[in-house]
């Protein structure tokens, strides 16, 4: 971990100790540190220290995110621990969310009011993400443009505002960063479910092969609909939202290779990286286009 990347740990920690709370305390310990590209891309796009107590409030707002998210996936496993929810139930893992949601907000009243606003209004449509991505569950859905629509409010929307905010505090173009961001945060989110069907749990830290069986018709499952017909296009529908045996998550991925579908979606996420990218290169600060281009490429290639 970087020197700087270390600051914003401990400023995590800082704020999380600061709540004087026992019972908060003794629920953070068992949480690991994630990839924190969050925190990278603010890092990266904003050179002075003042960004770390953004970071680390972004961070929070992240981990509340996924607090509550999985309750509702109903997951046991995150960042190779086990999950709040696994260890202490429920109702600990949503008031723990909460009680991050609010420290976070909390800090949020030191910066600028345009920072607090861009990234209050984020967590407001994070949130609205998440209920329609339970929304959408019930039955499967082949319409793409929804699906993106739903992946930029859950996940797209609070990497933007990272972006935003880093690039308002170091006085770049912030609206170029946020198309960046926007894009980058969206074709994250494709690397996620395709990461879901192409990697095992021990590699992800997380449970592997599962969002079909949750009701998400991720855009894997949305091509590979569109490739398939008749008998077999109904066997992959009837799959849907069930927990599927060995022998049927055999017959899945050997129709995603037949159709190349893992293939065809990770062009969309390069596509989709491609626009956030061209609105970076005319950024009056090539150290940070040029690291910017770094994060990007890397993500689509990573493994978990
Ligand atoms: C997980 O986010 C949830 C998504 C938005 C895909 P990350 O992949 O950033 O999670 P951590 O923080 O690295 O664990
Ligand atoms: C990630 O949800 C989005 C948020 C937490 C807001 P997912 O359910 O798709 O992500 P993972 O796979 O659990 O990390
Ligand atoms: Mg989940
Ligand atoms: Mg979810």
């Amino acid at each position: 971990v970087s020197d700087r990347l270390k600051k914003v740990q401990d400023k995590i920690a800082d704020m999380v100790a600061n709540l004087g709370d026992e019972n908060s305390s003794k629920l953070f310990a068992t949480i690991e540190h994630g990839k924190m590209l969050r925190s990278k891309l603010m890092l990266k796009i904003c050179g002075s220290d003042e960004v770390i107590p953004l970071c680390a409030v972004i961070e929070l707002i992240h981990l509340a995110s996924l607090l509550h998210d999985d309750v509702i996936d109903n997951a046991d496993l995150r960042r190779k621990k086990p999950t709040v929810n696994a260890l202490y139930g429920d109702r600990s893992a949503v008031m723990f969310g909460d009680i991050l949601y609010s420290k976070a907000f909390y800090e949020l009243t030191f910066f600028d009011p345009f920072i607090a606003r861009v990234v209050a209004s984020a967590v407001n449509t994070l949130s609205i993400g998440e209920l329609e991505d339970v929304a959408m569950s019930a039955i499967f859905n082949y319409d793409e443009a929804k699906y993106l629509s739903m992946l930029y409010k859950k996940t797209g929307v609070l990497i933007e505002a990272s972006c935003i905010a880093a690039g308002f505090l170091a006085g770049l173009d912030h609206e170029k960063l946020g198309v960046f961001g926007k894009s980058l945060g969206v074709a994250f989110q494709i690397v996620d479910d395709i990461l879901d069907i192409t990697e095992d749990e021990a590699t992800l830290g997380k449970p592997a092969f599962g969002d079909f069986a949750e009701g998400k018709s991720t855009l894997p499952y949305i091509y590979l609909s569109r490739a398939l017909q008749g008998e077999t296009r109904d066997k992959l529908l009837s799959l849907f939202g069930k927990k599927c045996s060995a022998e049927e998550i055999g017959w899945l991925k050997d129709k995603f290779a037949e159709f190349e579908t893992i293939t065809q979606v990770k062009a969309t996420a390069m596509d989709i990286t491609n626009e956030g990218l061209s609105a970076i290169k005319h950024i009056d600060n090539e150290v940070v286009s040029a690291t910017l281009l770094e994060i990007a490429k890397l993500q689509i290639s990573r493994k978990f």
